[in-house]
C-alpha cells in the first residue's frame, strides 16, 4: 500500500517516521536466546504492508507527529499484529507468508506459537511505558482477536445468519486492530477526544474493506505479489463472503462448485478446480461490491475531520484498499 500520494511535507514526516517504527521494531524483538531472536525477527524482516503503522502515523498527524509516544503505539499495532500471524499461520496451516515460508513451515509449529507469545510479550514492554489507557486499547483489542478468530473457527451457531456471523468475525479478527491503530495514533498525538472517535470510526470502516479485499486476494490473488498461497480459506474450509454469497445465490449450474466449497477441500485438482469455478462466480462481483461500500463508509467518516493533508491521505487510503492486490 505505501503511504499514499501526499503533500511533501506530511510526506517526508510519514516517511521518516516509518523508518524509525523500521528501527525499533527490530530493536523491540531482541532476544538473548538464539532461537527465539531468529524467529521472531523473521516475519518482522519479510516486510509487510505496515498499513496499521501508517495509519497510527497518519491519525497522530491531526496532532502533533512528533510526539513522544507515536512511533512507540505505531510499533506495538505491528507487533501485534505480527503476533496474530505467527498464530493464524499454524491454525491455517499456511505456508507462505509474506513471500518467505511462515514460521510453523520454516520451524515448527511450537516454535511459531512461542514466537508469536513472544512479540505480543514484546508488545506489552512497549506499552507500559504509553500508559493504562494504552495497555487498556491494545488489550481489549487482543480479547477480540481471539474471539474472531474462534468464532471463525466455529462457524455460525444454529440460526445465525452466516453473513452477519462473518461480518462479526471480520470485525473482531481484523477490524479492531485497525480501528486500536488509528485511535493509539490519535491519542498519543493529542488530537481532541471527538476526533479520535471519529478516526477510531474510520479505522473500523477501512479495516473491514481491507479484510474484505484480503478474502477476495485469497481466491483470486496472484502468489508472487500477495507473498500467500492462494485459496487457503478453500483448503481450510473457512467459508468466506464470496464462498457464502455463492450458496445464497445456489444458481442451477452451480451444483459442482457448491458440492467442493460445502468444507475443507484436501485434494489438489478439487482446490484448482473451485478455486477456477469460484474466480469467474458472480459471487465474486458480490463481494467486491461490498469492499467498495465499506470503503465508502470509511470515507463518509472522513468529513467530520479538518481537511488537512492527514485527511487527504486518510481518503487516498480508500482507493488503495480496494485497488490492492498485496
Ligand atoms: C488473519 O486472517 C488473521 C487475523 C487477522 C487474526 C488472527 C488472530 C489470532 C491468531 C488470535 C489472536 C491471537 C493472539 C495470541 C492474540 P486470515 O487468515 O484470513 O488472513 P491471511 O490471509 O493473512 O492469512
Ligand atoms: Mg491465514
Ligand atoms: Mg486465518
Amino acid at each position: 500500500l505505501g503511504i499514499p500520494p501526499v503533500d511533501p511535507q506530511l510526506e517526508r514526516s510519514l516517511s521518516d517516521a516509518l523508518d524509525e517504527v523500521e528501527s525499533r521494531l527490530l530493536a523491540a524483538v531482541k532476544s538473548d536466546d538464539d532461537v527465539l531472536g531468529e524467529a521472531s525477527r523473521h516475519l518482522v524482516q519479510a516486510g509487510g504492508k505496515r498499513f496499521r503503522p501508517l495509519l497510527t502515523l497518519v491519525s497522530a498527524a491531526f496532532g502533533d507527529i512528533d510526539a513522544p509516544g507515536v512511533v512507540p503505539a505505531a510499533v506495538v499495532v505491528e507487533l501485534t499484529h505480527v503476533a496474530s500471524l505467527y498464530h493464524d499461520d499454524v491454525m491455517d496451516e499456511a505456508e507462505l507468508r509474506r513471500g518467505a515460508p511462515s514460521a510453523n513451515a520454516r520451524w515448527d509449529n511450537t516454535v511459531a506459537i512461542l514466537s508469536g507469545d513472544y512479540l505480543f510479550a514484546c508488545a506489552s514492554v512497549l506499552l507500559a511505558d504509553l500508559g493504562p489507557e494504552s495497555v487498556r486499547i491494545q488489550a481489549r483489542t487482543y480479547q477480540r482477536l481471539v474471539q474472531g478468530q474462534l468464532h471463525e473457527t466455529l462457524g455460525p451457531g444454529d440460526g445465525d445468519d452466516p453473513v452477519e456471523h462473518y461480518l462479526s468475525v471480520l470485525s473482531d479478527k481484523t477490524a479492531s486492530l485497525i480501528e486500536a491503530s488509528t485511535r493509539l495514533g490519535a491519542l498519543h498525538g493529542g488530537v481532541p477526544a471527538d476526533l479520535v472517535e471519529v478516526l477510531a470510526r474510520y479505522g473500523e470502516r477501512i479495516g473491514m474493506a481491507f479484510q474484505l479485499a484480503d478474502d477476495l486476494l485469497d481466491i483470486a490473488g496472484e502468489s508472487a505479489i500477495s507473498g500467500k498461497t492462494p485459496g487457503t480459506d478453500l483448503r481450510e474450509g473457512v467459508a468466506t463472503l464470496p464462498v457464502l454469497y455463492a450458496r445464497r445465490l445456489a444458481r442451477p449450474d452451480d451444483a459442482r462448485l457448491l458440492e467442493l466449497i460445502s468444507g475443507p477441500i484436501e485434494d489438489d485438482a478439487a482446490h484448482a478446480e473451485a478455486l477456477s469455478l469460484l474466480r469467474a462466480h458472480p459471487a465474486m462481483d458480490e463481494a467486491r461490491a461490498d469492499v467498495l461500500r465499506w470503503a465508502d463508509d470509511a470515507r463518509t467518516t472522513l468529513a467530520s475531520l479538518p481537511a488537512t493533508p492527514a485527511r487527504d491521505a486518510l481518503e487516498s487510503l480508500c482507493d488503495t484498499v480496494v485497488t490492492r492486490s498485496s
